[in-house]
């Protein structure tokens, strides 16, 4: 018995990395999968598809079923068809695993309207478009049953979008935006039965090895913490019914530490019962305020820090 017998899957940007690792899992555990993959340079440009053919005949040759899909997330039509596609082939969708992702950095000073644009579209656009799809699906699929539908969809954000990484302002605009979705999305579909999750993990593939240098190579000795298949066992228990009760939460998976994350939230306070003025800010801004030598805030916190 697998985890996702007789369950149906789409991961996004399957054809290497981490959806890869992810689409490997579910289709191990039963998952019938739809392995979408552009197939493009990790700044996004091209288009090739091979990866995603290669990750569907891996799991073909292993006796998993999947179907190849070539859309850009980040096309309305393309991810209206990438919906279709699982429910016209595998009769249905449970898991929706956003996945797919570009590179652009640069400094805000230097970035050009291309950068901005194409790393907003595959992330923010490219994470809500399937979505929409799906959600749509589902609601359809439960007015019809009368009953809940018992679906997941797990998002990709980056902790550097979270803490706010210099060099990545149009991805880490986006990766924040993803968080913020899975929490509104969690609110609009707890009610049709699907749960909305995120994972922000830090993995070696072809976006981190060129950052990292050895880093993330395995040390002698320890497991290979920065393996793909360790984050893909957190979207596999996000992705699954062992989750029940799990919504709205993101969680960060880097090598053996696995985090629950939140975000916006009072911090301190300062009231009064007359017009603020400048002068009244002031008065309280010291207890306001993190005048810090940590850095520019929300700086990586410890657990627990507030
Ligand atoms: P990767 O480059 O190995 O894989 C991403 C895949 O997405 C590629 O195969 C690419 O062809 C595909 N893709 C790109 N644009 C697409 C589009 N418009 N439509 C369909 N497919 C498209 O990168 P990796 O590291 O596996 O990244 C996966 C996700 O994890 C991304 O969202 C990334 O931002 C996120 N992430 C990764 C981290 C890491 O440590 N590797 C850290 C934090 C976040």
């Amino acid at each position: 018995m697998g985890l996702f017998d007789g369950k149906v899957a789409i991961v996004t940007g399957a054809g290497r990395g981490l959806g890869r690792s992810h689409a490997l899992l579910l289709a191990r555990e039963g998952a019938a999968v739809v392995v979408n993959d552009l197939g493009g340079a990790s700044t996004g440009e091209g288009a090739d598809t091979t990866p995603a053919q290669q990750v569907v005949d891996e799991i073909t040759a292993a006796g998993g079923r999947a179907v190849a899909n070539y859309d850009s997330v980040s096309s309305w039509e393309g991810a209206e068809r990438l919906v279709r596609q699982a429910v016209d082939t595998f009769g249905g969708l449970d898991v929706l695993v956003n996945n797919a992702g570009i590179l652009r950095d640069k400094m805000s000073f230097n970035m050009d309207e291309a950068d901005w644009d194409s790393v907003i579209d595959v992330h923010l656009k490219g994470h809500f478009a399937p979505s929409r799809f799906a959600a749509a699906y589902w609601r359809a699929r439960s007015k019809e049953t009368g009953a809940p539908v018992d679906a997941k969809i797990v998002n990709t954000a980056s902790e550097s979008g979270l803490y706010g990484n210099a060099g990545q302002v149009n991805y880490a605009a986006a990766k924040a935006g993803i968080a913020s979705m899975t929490i509104v999305m969690a609110r609009e579909l707890e009610r049709i039965g699907v749960r909305v999750n995120c994972i922000c993990p830090v993995a070696r593939t072809r976006l981190t090895e060129a950052l990292g240098g050895d880093l993330m190579n395995p040390k002698e000795g320890e497991f290979d913490r920065f393996a793909p298949e360790n984050v893909s066992a957190v979207v596999g228990w996000l992705a699954s019914d062992l989750s029940a009760g799990v919504t709205g939460q993101v969680v960060k998976v880097m090598g053996g530490v696995v985090q629950l994350l939140r975000g916006w939230r009072p911090v301190t306070e300062a009231t009064d019962d007359r017009p603020w003025t400048v002068e009244a800010i002031d008065r309280v801004a010291g207890t306001l305020f993190a005048r810090t030598d940590r850095g520019v805030p929300p700086f990586m916190p410890a657990v627990g820090d507030v």
